[in-house]
C-alpha cells in the first residue's frame, strides 16, 4: 500500500468492473476509503478481496437511490463516475429510446450524483470529482458510436461546466478520455464484431495492444490525488495513441 489517497474518502459508481472496479481497488490501495457501488452485487462482494468493505448496489439511473447512498455515505474528497454504456450503431439504428437510454446511464447519472455529492465538497472546501468520457466523442469520432460518442462530449462539457462553477471553491472536476481498454464489455462488444473482432479493436491501435483498466485507474488515482491540484476541467486522454 502507499498512501497518495490516505485521509480521503472516495465514492465510485459502476466498480464491479472493468474501469470503475480498477480505479476502485485502486484509490483503495492508496489509502482511500472506499464506497464501492455498482448493480452487480456480486462483482462488489469480491471487491471485500482487494480491502473495499462498504459496498452497495446503486443504479445510477435511480436518481432517488443515488440521493439516499449520498444521505448514507456523507461527505466524500473523491467521486469516480464510471457507469457507461456502448450504444453500436449510426444515427440511423439510434432509436428514441437508444438515444434517451444512453443519455440517462452516461450523462444524466453523473448529473444525478455531482448534485449528490457536490454540496458537502463545498461544505468541506475541496473535493475531486472524476468523469470518465471516452476519446470517441471527444477527440475522434469513431464508426457505429453516434449516440455515445455524443453522450461522451456531453460529459466532457459537464465537466467543464462544474469545473468552472466552483472553481474558486477548492473543487476540481476532470474527464478522463480512454481510447480502447480491455474490460469485460469491451472483450463483449469485439467478440459480438465475429472471430477476428479482438484483432480489429487491436489493429487501430498503434502500440499493438489495447490499453488495461489499471492503466486508467492510474489517472484516476493522480487526478484524486492533491498531486493533481492545479488541474481542472480538462477532459485527459489516454489511448495508447489511437487519435495520432
Ligand atoms: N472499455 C473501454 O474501451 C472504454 C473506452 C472509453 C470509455 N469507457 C468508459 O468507461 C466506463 C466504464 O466502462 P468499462 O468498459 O470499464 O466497464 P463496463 O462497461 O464493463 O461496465 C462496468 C460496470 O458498469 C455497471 N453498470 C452498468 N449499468 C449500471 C447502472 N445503471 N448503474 C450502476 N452500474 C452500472 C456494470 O454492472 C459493470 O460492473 C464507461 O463509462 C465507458 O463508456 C470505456
Amino acid at each position: 500500500m502507499s498512501d497518495r489517497l490516505t485521509g480521503k474518502r472516495a465514492f465510485v459508481t459502476a466498480a464491479a468492473a472493468g474501469i470503475g472496479r480498477a480505479s476502485a481497488i485502486a484509490f483503495a490501495r492508496e489509502g482511500a476509503e472506499v464506497f464501492a457501488t455498482d448493480i452487480d452485487e456480486a462483482g462488489l462482494a469480491s471487491l471485500a478481496d482487494h480491502g473495499i468493505a462498504r459496498t452497495a448496489r446503486l443504479d445510477v439511473r435511480d436518481t432517488e437511490a443515488v440521493e439516499a447512498i449520498g444521505r448514507d455515505v456523507g461527505t466524500v474528497d473523491i467521486l469516480l463516475n464510471a457507469a457507461g454504456f456502448v450504444h453500436h450503431g449510426t444515427v440511423l439504428e439510434c432509436s428514441d429510446s437508444d438515444w434517451d437510454f444512453s443519455f440517462d446511464l452516461n450523462v444524466k447519472s453523473m448529473h444525478r450524483t455531482i448534485r449528490t455529492f457536490l454540496p458537502a465538497m463545498l461544505e468541506a472546501g475541496r473535493g475531486s470529482i472524476i468523469n470518465i468520457s471516452s476519446a470517441a466523442g471527444v477527440y475522434k469520432a469513431a464508426p457505429n458510436r453516434y449516440v455515445y460518442g455524443a453522450t461522451k462530449a456531453a460529459v466532457a462539457a459537464l465537466t467543464r461546466a462544474v469545473a468552472a462553477d466552483f472553481i474558486t471553491r477548492g473543487i476540481r472536476c476532470n474527464a478522463i478520455c480512454p481510447g480502447t481498454i480491455e474490460t469485460p464489455s469491451m472483450l463483449g462488444r469485439a467478440a459480438a464484431a465475429g472471430p477476428q473482432g479482438r484483432e480489429m479493436f487491436v489493429s487501430r491501435q498503434p502500440m499493438g495492444r489495447l490499453g488495461t483498466a489499471e492503466e486508467i485507474a492510474a489517472l484516476a488515482v493522480y487526478l484524486a490525488s492533491d498531486e493533481s491540484a492545479f488541474t481542472t476541467g480538462v477532459a485527459h486522454i489516454i489511448d495508447g495513441g489511437w487519435t495520432l
